[in-house]
């Protein structure tokens, strides 16, 4: 096959394709993702190679190599965490999200500490040893609250793992529930760029302080995860190689990325969902840099295609992470539209997702699963 053959596969990646670097020539394709595999890290106008090129060979040999490093360190296992969707009352106004304080269009929902533990309860039966507490910053979730969930979790369940995701607090804070017990802290960064950040945040919120707040945490003894969304609003291919080198920076443990999805009563409802094959590429690109992180297939992937979470794992993602929240929360935790939840048992749901995995060649390991960067130190 040539550069002008017809059976090239190009694949419409959206309204970030760069026409300039976008030929195809899987030879340099393969130079880049040899170079990047060696050096966990690229020139710009390299990275923006990677994330422009759009015909199906050269995004395999992308997705080969990722799967490749993925399998050097986790094989073909697929970590499970138990995900509580704690509140969706929230102090933040994040213009893209679908539970920011301003949007009068949806029904509340708080969970209690006893429905908290009850979902962790149901969860460790199923097998679940990781619990992701994840919830909108919510005034009433002081760190005594905080701290009496982790306790009681960590004090009846030893063996398993806490991550938090409750957004921006103070090195305090963060504090006080490290030492109650939390491993693990999930805060996404959503843009490197300041200029982007403000449009995507009002201005109580900056990209200065989401990377204080990252900063603190990892300071503090927690595996990290940062990440952001693909295709949000007035992204630019050079917002997400900074976002690159600010992780390449950080070095996080976990990196969670998923497409932007509008919601329906957000300024932003009228902008198109994420590109899934820049999603992807993506996912690649950060399992090459960071081959130790461990890297989940969202929710956010496997809403815009019905294989999304597949495509996730094959392209070197090696988490998926279930909702055990009870099904009224579960409804009402909408951070955009169509989000994919299941009505099944949280039980029948994993022993599907494994025989689903299963196909494919990989399977659902249920331990811990920290992050190797954690238990190499
Ligand atoms: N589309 C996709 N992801 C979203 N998030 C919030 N709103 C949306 C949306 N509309 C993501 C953010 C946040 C995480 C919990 O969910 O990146 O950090």
């Amino acid at each position: 096959m040539n550069a002008n053959s017809n059976d090239v596969q190009h694949i419409d990646d959206g309204k970030l394709k760069d026409s300039k670097i976008n030929v195809y020539n899987p030879k340099k394709t393969r130079e880049l993702v040899n170079k990047l595999r060696i050096n966990k890290d690229l020139e710009d106008d390299e990275f923006k190679y990677l994330l422009s090129m759009d015909e199906a060979e050269s995004i395999s040999i992308l997705r080969d190599a990722a799967r490749e490093v993925t399998n050097e360190h986790y094989s073909n296992k697929v970590y499970v965490r138990g995900l509580v969707e704690f509140s969706n009352i929230c102090s933040q106004n994040c213009y893209y999200c679908g539970i920011r304080s301003g949007n009068q269009d949806i029904e509340r929902f708080r969970l209690t500490v006893k429905d908290m533990l009850s979902a962790v309860d149901s969860g460790y039966e199923i097998g679940f040893r990781t619990f992701v507490f994840q919830g909108g910053e919510d005034p009433k979730f002081t760190d005594d609250v905080f701290e009496e969930v982790i306790s009681k979790v960590k004090s009846k369940y030893p063996d398993s793992a806490i991550t938090l995701s409750i957004g921006v607090r103070s090195y305090e804070s963060y504090k006080r529930l490290k030492e109650a017990g939390a491993d693990r802290f999930l805060l996404r960064h959503e843009t490197a760029d300041e200029g982007h950040f403000s449009y995507l945040h009002p201005s109580n919120q900056s990209f200065e302080q989401r990377k204080r707040a990252l900063y603190d945490i990892k300071k503090l003894g927690y595996a990290v995860g940062t990440g952001i969304m693909v295709g949000s609003p007035k992204q630019k291919i050079d917002y997400i190689v900074k976002d690159l080198k600010f992780m390449r920076q950080l070095e996080p443990d976990m990196i969670g990325i998923g497409p932007f999805i509008p919601h329906k009563s957000s300024k932003f409802k009228d902008i198109e969902h994420g590109d899934m094959y820049l999603t992807l590429k993506m996912l690649s690109i950060l399992r090459l840099m960071f081959p130790l992180a461990t890297i989940p297939s969202t929710t956010a992937l496997n809403t815009i295609d019905s294989e999304g979470r597949i495509r996730g794992i094959m392209h070197g993602a090696n988490v998926i992470m279930p909702n055990l929240s009870p099904d009224n929360a579960k409804r009402n935790y909408n951070l955009y539209d169509n989000k994919k939840i299941s009505g099944k048992e949280s039980a029948d749901y994993v022993r599907e997702l494994n025989e689903y995995l299963m196909e494919y060649g990989y399977e659902i390991d249920f331990s811990r699963g920290d992050p190797l960067t954690i238990k190499n130190k």
